[in-house]
């Protein structure tokens, strides 16, 4: 039996990727520190399938109690890593910490079983584009020294350590760059928008919009965002890709579509922007449509939602 890794794994898309994996066959190995992540996002792995093991771990440390465990190792997904502004400005020291030292314990141990790690690497790497849609040869707007910079530097030296990790050791490593995947099992209390106004609705708050919510952002359901990782997985290509959808969105028709959607009567507040907040974020997915043909995202932002609104609603 083939098996992964998946660290970050009770994270969105960390829970996401070992219930794929399970479901395809993989025995899964599943690491988390808890830091972002909750447990209820692996209680189903735990009670329904066998083949889901569970370390409480911070992936920074040794992995060497991993190495009589592992077999048959094909993939590594290093996906540890706060992902929101809030909780990575909060964690900004280990945020710099996972997404290097946590990424170069991922590449020697998938060397010794000459298996393929896929680093988890953003849209953030291009900051605040001077260009859209941002192609993955844009080289990005990033302020090196500032709130965000702490995860956007981290995601930028994560991808020149697999560029050159690959060269030195003419390995296969990848890494893909997300923007916005949003579904169930987001952490409701992590910030990031669309969670952040499924819950201010659900609850008749007031939806927060910081800035005049003329920004954009692009959004891709967390099925879309897993078969775009799989099909990457499994193609061995190494050069970054974009994996997002291409539809635009400013962040006041997020939620307008979410007022509508979850029938509120809730209205929005504006509040300032952050700093370094980018104006505007599409993927140009010319790349992820050709290299990884057939994939293309699919799954519309109001149906989305809806999927959002119907597991919040549960929660
Ligand atoms: N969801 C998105 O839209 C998006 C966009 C761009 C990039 N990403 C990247 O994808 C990955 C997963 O994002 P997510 O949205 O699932 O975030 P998440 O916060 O839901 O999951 C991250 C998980 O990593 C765990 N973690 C953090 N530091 C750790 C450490 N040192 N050791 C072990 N576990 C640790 C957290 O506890 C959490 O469970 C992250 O690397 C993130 O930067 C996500």
């Amino acid at each position: 039996m083939n098996s992964v890794i998946v660290t970050g794994a009770a994270g969105f898309l960390g829970s996401h990727l070992c219930e794929y994996y399970l479901n395809a066959g993989y025995k899964v190995f599943g690491l988390d520190n808890f830091s972002t992540g909750l447990k209820s996002n692996i209680t189903h792995l735990n009670s329904l399938k066998k083949d889901f093991e569970f370390h409480e771990f911070d992936a920074c440390q040794d992995w060497t109690f991993l190495k009589n465990k592992v077999q048959n190792l094909k993939y590594i997904f290093h996906f540890a890593s706060p992902a929101s502004p809030p909780l990575y400005q909060r964690l900004a020291i280990e945020t710099l910490w996972v997404n290097s030292i946590g990424l170069e314990q991922a590449l020697k141990f998938a060397d010794l079983y000459k298996a393929r790690t896929i680093f988890a690497s953003t849209s953030e790497v291009y900051g605040d584009p001077s260009i859209s849609p941002q192609p993955e040869s844009y080289w990005g707007n990033v302020n090196s020294f500032g709130e965000r910079s702490c995860y956007d530097e981290a995601k930028r030296f994560g991808e020149a350590l697999i560029f050159s990790h690959n060269k030195r050791h003419n390995t296969q490593h990848g890494l893909i760059r997300f923007f916005n995947s949003y579904g169930p099992r987001m952490n409701p209390d992590d910030g990031r928008v669309v969670i952040n106004f499924i819950k201010q609705a659900l609850a008749k708050d007031s939806l927060t919009i910081y800035g005049d919510g003329t920004q954009t952002r692009s959004f891709c359901f967390v099925d879309d965002t897993i078969a775009g990782i799989a099909k990457y997985a499994e193609s061995y290509i190494s050069v970054p890709i974009n994996v997002g959808n291409d539809k635009e969105f400013t962040i006041k028709e997020l939620a307008e579509i979410v007022q509508k959607i979850t029938k509120t009567s809730s209205l929005i507040k504006f509040e300032p922007l952050p700093s370094d907040d980018p104006k505007r974020r599409r993927p140009d997915l010319t790349k992820a449509k050709t290299l990884l043909a057939p994939w293309e995202p699919k799954i519309p932002l109001e149906i989305g939602v809806r999927k959002m609104v119907d597991w919040l609603s549960n929660y």
